[in-house]
């Protein structure tokens, strides 16, 4: 069951950071199955290491991308990816991630986080 669905809504026009985008929501989605179905601590851990290390790969992308362009924006943009890693960092310290619904709560937040950050600031990072 997906936690999140990538739509062409969310679509920039670059190919390079749609297709990140995409596999981002994909990565999201495999840590909540593991929350869901299969919250032996390694799969969950597993999972959650994947999507940090996805994170952190994007949003270096993402970051070269506007400096090659000299973005105005990029401090700002840098700050938001800042506060997201930050909330992914606290969701992988979770020592009980037992605690279903805590962290699926946590992980809807970073969801809700990162569909928005894509649809508004992504957004307006690669327009005209
Ligand atoms: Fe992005
Ligand atoms: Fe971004």
């Amino acid at each position: 069951m997906p936690i999140a669905i990538w739509t062409p809504a969310l679509s920039l026009g670059v190919d390079s950071l749609d297709a990140d985008h995409q596999k981002l929501i994909d990565t999201l989605n495999m840590v909540f199955d593991a929350m869901l179905f299969d919250r032996s601590s390694a799969a969950l851990h597993s999972a959650l290491a994947t999507l940090d290390d996805y994170v952190t790969g994007h949003f270096a992308r993402e970051e070269a991308w506007m400096q090659a362009r000299d973005h105005p924006d990029l401090a700002r943009h840098r700050q938001e990816h800042e506060a997201l890693r930050d909330q992914l960092a606290l969701l992988c310290a979770m020592s009980d991630l037992s605690d279903q619904e805590r962290s699926v709560e946590l992980l809807m937040v970073l969801r809700d986080w990162l569909l928005g950050h894509i649809a508004h600031s992504d957004r307006d990072a690669s327009g005209p």
